[in-house]
């Protein structure tokens, strides 16, 4: 269906989905997915997963996990296909995140980002987040992460 605003919507990711997600996050290749992951974050019970969507299609997609005994919760995994970026799809997928941790009663939100992405640095420090720690060389090609942390 065709969106009036053409501004989209963010909801709760369906088993169905899985197929839309996988090729979204073989967009982003440092953090590659194999369907059968996928299909595990979509019923975990302790993964959440949300959807962007615009014009009917899947444009975006977050993946939040949680942990027993834990109180931070971890955005393991947020992309937005490049056509939709600037949308503010990635600031809604990271909100619903958010709001379901704080549901949950999570303290805070932690993620990994590599330290050369812009865009989602960005992303990250406009909605409050903070670095707390730098991991040298902690991808495989040798670039360092940044440990992220907003706690609510
Ligand atoms: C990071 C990513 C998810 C952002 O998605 P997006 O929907 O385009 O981001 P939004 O439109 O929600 O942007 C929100 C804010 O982030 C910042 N931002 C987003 N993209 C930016 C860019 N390319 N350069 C600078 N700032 C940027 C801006 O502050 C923006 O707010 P503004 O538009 O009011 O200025 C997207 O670029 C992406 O999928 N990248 C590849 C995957 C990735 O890097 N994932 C993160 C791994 S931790």
């Amino acid at each position: 269906m065709i969106d009036p605003t053409h501004q989209g919507h963010v909801r709760r990711a369906h088993p169905s989905d899985g197929g839309a997600i996988l090729t979204l996050e073989e967009l982003f290749p440092s953090d590659r997915m194999s369907m059968r992951s996928v299909r595990r974050f979509l019923t975990a019970p302790n993964a959440h997963s949300w959807v962007a969507e615009l014009d009917g299609a899947v444009v975006g997609n977050l993946i939040l996990l949680t942990r027993k005994g834990s109180r931070i919760g971890r955005i393991y995994s947020v992309v937005v296909a490049p056509p939709a970026r600037g949308r503010h799809f990635g600031e809604r997928l990271v909100s619903a995140a958010e709001s379901q941790s704080a549901k949950q009663g999570l303290q805070a939100i932690s993620l990994e980002v590599r330290a050369d992405n812009v865009a989602a640095r960005a992303l990250y420090a406009k909605l409050g987040y903070q670095e707390i720690k730098t991991m040298k060389a902690y991808y495989e090609d040798g670039s360092d992460g940044l440990r992220l942390r907003k706690s609510f």
